[in-house]
């Protein structure tokens, strides 16, 4: 099969034959379709977080994707050949043509979504879905500041907590503010004008954090006490938070069918939807890369690419793997 594949820490994505993977009796083999660029791959594929995100060499990134169904592993009930399915995984190996994987990394997808835009929404909405729910246990009727809210996972994070009827208020630059609006967000704040410290006229219930810094530092300041900090992005001072009596979490997304189940049905009724950039050929993977290095804040140790462009448009990046 055809997979695009870094063989050393730092190196170049190359196009390479690589065999297609057999399962084992609780696998499924996905024929892939599309997967999408997330900044988990770039980070793991630079070596520089090692330690805690190890991968194995040669590498095939790709941490969601959507495809049909090809091959079923005998202990495996519920699907059938050619199910059209979506789903995230921790290991990567989207960017290829055929994929195994466990039942529980997928679930069935929304007909009417397309391959591309299905296969944008696993790492996203469920990192937002975690950090919100799992993590921040944000109810109806509370108020969430949201950091980064016109990026991939702040979009599904302003669309599910205004879903569950919580008072939604984000960060983003001014240009998204009519943006982040449309998808319910009452308030903006522009994060290139104003401290959202100076200008929070109360204080909230929880904040989800997607930059990190300075700003996951200063946001102590706007939780009430009892509230939750959650970052997808950095430790949080267990120090401050007790100072602050709130609590503090960094999360890691855990691929689960059930919250990707839930997502599926809210895409199914239009509450929430996905964005989608731009699209990709597999074999581009690299320029994807490229684009992608643009918008890196509060990626560990990792910096936009000598003149890289930031992107301006909302959603993910793409990549078609079987047109
Ligand atoms: N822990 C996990 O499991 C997990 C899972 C998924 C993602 N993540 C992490 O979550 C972060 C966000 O991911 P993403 O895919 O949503 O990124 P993204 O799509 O690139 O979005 C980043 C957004 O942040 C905005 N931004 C930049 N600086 C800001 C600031 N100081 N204040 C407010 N907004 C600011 C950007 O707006 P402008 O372009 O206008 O500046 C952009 O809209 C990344 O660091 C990613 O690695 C973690």
């Amino acid at each position: 099969m055809k997979a695009v594949r870094l063989l050393e820490y730092g190196g170049q994505l190359v196009v390479n034959e690589v065999p297609t993977p057999t399962i084992a009796r609780d696998e499924i083999l996905v024929k892939v379709k599309s997967t999408a660029v997330n900044h988990l791959d770039l980070v793991k594929a630079s070596g520089k977080a090692r330690q805690i995100l190890p991968i194995d060499l040669p590498w095939i990134p790709g941490h969601e994707f959507s495809g049909v169904v090809e091959q079923i592993g005998s202990g495996i009930a519920g699907y059938a050949i050619s199910d059209a399915v979506f789903g995230a995984n921790e290991t990567g190996g989207g960017y290829a043509e055929y994929l195994a994987v466990k039942p529980a990394a997928i679930v069935k997808k929304p007909s009417y979504l397309s391959f591309e835009k299905a296969a944008s929404v696993p790492v996203a909405a469920q990192t937002a879905w975690q950090g919100i729910f799992t993590h921040g246990h944000l109810e109806k009727g509370q108020t969430i500041l949201i950091h980064g809210g016109a990026g991939a996972v702040g979009a599904y994070a302003v669309q599910l907590a205004s879903h569950a009827g919580a008072t939604v208020i984000a960060t983003a630059s001014a240009v998204d503010e009519a943006y982040l609006n449309s998808i319910g967000a009452s308030r903006v704040i522009d994060y290139q004008k104003a401290r959202f410290e100076d200008v929070l006229r109360e204080k909230v219930d929880v904040v989800f954090d997607l930059i990190g810094g300075d700003i996951q530092k200063r946001s102590f300041l706007v939780l009430k006490e009892g509230g939750h900090l959650v970052s997808a992005v950095q430790p949080v001072s267990q120090e401050e938070a007790a100072k602050h009596r709130v609590s503090g979490a960094m999360m890691r997304l855990e691929p689960s069918a059930d919250v990707l189940g839930r997502i599926a049905r809210l895409l199914e009724e239009g509450t929430i939807r996905p964005d989608v950039a731009t699209v990709y050929a597999l074999q581009d993977a690299a320029q994807a890369w490229k684009d992608i290095t643009g918008n890196l804040p509060g990626v560990h140790g990792m910096s936009p690419a000598p003149g890289a462009e930031r992107r301006m448009s909302h959603g993910k990046i793409v990549l078609r793997v079987d047109a």
